[in-house]
């Protein structure tokens, strides 16, 4: 939650803030604000809104600077108003600031007992006071925020100029993300790469701790839990930078729903060889010994991603017969779970920088398990402390509602499904060549499923008006129901439950009549005649019926008129393909309502606080 940017070089900081701001944007998205040095002095400009309302509101001033700092704010502490945005200020020190100060009451009244004068409700703005207290001694900036820093507890990420020493940013990573770019006589730092991606695929990815030091001339860093200097690791990044554009699509979430057979034919690349049958372990610092002595599994993320755990679950107990547990993140950290010796915790995020998610990483670690992270930004926090990572290559995901993440983690889950049933012995050569083959045709199926662009716009613009919406759904696709009802009440605000099909007779049976809208996924499996028989149940009461349905399943269509056809997989498979109409459906459906597709209200694309 919350996008911060920074830029120090020779061109004009403000475009370059502006631009990092809209590609953070997915980060929160209720203010904004920029701060900036010119002749001498900091200039603050902030606003309640979005990035283009502040584009508007400085537009006029044509300001031009070399240095600066942005931030795009979503709301914990304070009202989304122009006194709660970013950047804060306190004398001549400017601060953005991404996370919660935790401890933020107790300095805050301390400080207000000594005269200092607050001008907002955040808890962000201790630390300006805090790091201005310090200046004031005599302090140079680093010194001041290494002592001001030593008072504060809870998670952050910050930039900070102080006007006295104008030629350099600030920056201190604590369990909020934090990168920094480097370019030729030019530095960024940024809460995600796609913000400075256009100018340099140069990162160094800071760790917990550290704090960089930013000029024209270069970057330094010394690490506070450290007490030392350290060495900066500078990774090239693979992403472009139109891959964080919209290549003509009207929305993001668009472009990435069309994105998939690319995403998924990259996530599977190099990852497994059909010769020999085997998936390369190596590459995800698995080990099979590790795998073959794998008593127990727990899949546990947040959202989507929690679906994808869901889905998980399914396809590891149904292929290899390995015990599995799913928790939603926020959950698992405060169960007091039984995690037995040797388990092994799978967690799955997009971002690898959901709070609970890391939380919950933490936790298991700590009980002794094994972490593997399914995750799509490399260098994320929970790449880095898993003891193996499996990335996603889905490219940037910016949308905030997830679905190229989803189908790629979904791939991730079949892989290393396979490479568990491997390692057990639980499938022979032949099983194992077929299901790749599966996989290997899956680009191509999802690109077919993606046909279905034209019959979804039809059911949309039939059902757009629709005040509740239900989803029916068994076996490994009951968490595909799920994940349609998530995806349409976030971005379209029509209220939609997802339910293992099974279920509808202990509840929302009751909410069916000729106004409610229930889809059905409806695959070829071993339980379609029982969601048939849902189906008739639905009917009967008068509920408008939508199945999503393998192509050529007369069962279905004669029962139902509106049938979106999909095309045949194997069973682990008909998730991915099944949730591209429903992704589909959700957009197309926000579309018709004039919602803001790629910024639904209230939410962030990366929940980093609890
Ligand atoms: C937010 C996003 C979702 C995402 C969830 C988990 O709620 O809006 O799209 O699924 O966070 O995020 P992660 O990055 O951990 O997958």
């Amino acid at each position: 939650m919350c996008g911060i940017i920074g830029y120090i070089g020779s061109r004009n900081a403000v475009p370059i803030l502006i631009n990092g701001l809209k590609r953070l944007e997915y980060r929160g998205y209720d203010s904004a604000g920029i701060s900036f040095l010119k002749n001498n002095k900091i200039g603050v400009r902030r606003c309640a809104g979005k990035i283009k309302d502040l584009e508007l509101y400085i537009k006029k001033e044509k300001i031009v600077s070399h240095v600066g700092i942005g931030h795009t704010r979503w709301a914990t502490h304070g009202k989304p108003t122009e006194s709660n945005a970013h950047p804060h200020r306190a004398g001549g020190i400017v601060v953005v600031h991404n996370g919660i100060i935790e401890n933020y009451f107790e300095l805050k009244e301390g400080m207000k007992k000594k005269g200092q004068v607050f001008t907002s409700d955040t808890d962000t703005e201790v630390i300006c006071h805090l790091i201005l207290t310090y200046t004031q001694k005599g302090y140079d900036l680093e010194k001041a925020t290494k002592e001001a820093l030593k008072h504060v507890e809870g998670a952050y990420a910050i930039g900070v100029m102080n006007e006295f020493e104008p030629d350099k940013i600030l920056a201190v990573k604590n369990d909020s993300p934090l990168v920094l770019g480097l370019g030729k006589g030019e530095h960024f730092i940024a809460s995600d790469i796609p913000a400075f991606l256009k100018y340099t695929r140069d990162v160094i990815i800071l760790e917990n701790g550290d704090m960089a030091t930013l000029t024209t001339e270069g970057i330094s860093i010394f690490n506070l839990k450290k007490s030392k200097t350290v060495k900066q690791k500078v990774e090239k990044i693979s992403w472009t930078p139109t891959m964080a554009e919209k290549g003509g699509y009207k929305h993001f979430m668009l472009k990435e729903i069309f994105e998939q057979p690319r995403a998924i034919a990259d996530t599977i690349r190099g990852r497994f060889s059909l010769e020999k049958g085997t998936v390369n372990l190596k590459e995800f610092s698995l080990r099979e010994s590790m795998l073959k002595k794998l008593n127990k599994i727990f899949l546990v993320a947040c959202g989507t991603s929690w679906h994808a755990a869901m889905v998980g679950k399914y396809i590891i107990e149904d292929m290899v017969r390995v015990p599995c547990e799913v928790d939603i993140a926020s959950e698992f950290r405060y169960r007091q779970p039984i995690v037995p010796r040797g388990s092994l915790m799978i967690v799955i995020t997009q971002s690898g920088e959901t709070a609970d998610t890391l939380a919950a990483q933490r936790e298991a670690k700590r009980l002794g398990a094994k972490v593997l992270s399914i995750c799509n930004v490399v260098g994320s926090t929970s790449a880095r402390e898993a003891d193996g990572v499996f990335y996603t290559h889905s490219g940037p995901e910016i949308g905030v509602a997830s679905t190229k993440a989803f189908t790629t983690q979904l791939t991730a889950l079949y892989l290393f499904s396979i490479a568990l049933a491997k390692a057990k012995e639980k499938l022979g050569a032949k099983e194992i060549k077929a299901l790749f083959h599966e996989l290997l045709l899956l680009p191509e199926k999802v690109e077919k499923a993606l046909q279905c662009d034209d019959a979804v716009k039809k059911i949309a613009r039939k059902y757009h008006r629709a005040q509740d919406f239900l989803y029916l759904g068994r076996g490994i696709n009951y968490p595909i129901a799920l994940e349609g009802a998530l995806k349409l009440k976030e971005i379209s605000y029509i209220h939609a439950e997802g339910y293992p099909a099974g279920e509808m007779k202990h509840g929302p049976i009751a909410l069916i009549d000729h106004n409610l809208p229930v889809l059905a996924l409806a695959p070829d499996d071993n339980v379609l005649e029982k969601i048939l028989s849902n189906m008739e149940e639905v009917k009967s009461r008068g509920g408008k019926l939508i199945a999503v349905a393998h192509e050529g399943s007369s069962k279905v269509r004669s029962r139902v008129s509106n049938v979106l056809s999909m095309p045949e997989t194997n069973y682990y498979l008909t998730p991915i393909i099944f949730s591209i109409p429903l992704h589909l459906l959700a957009y197309y459906i926000a579309v018709l309502r004039k919602c803001n597709v790629d910024q639904p209200r209230n939410l962030a694309k990366s929940v980093t606080v609890e």
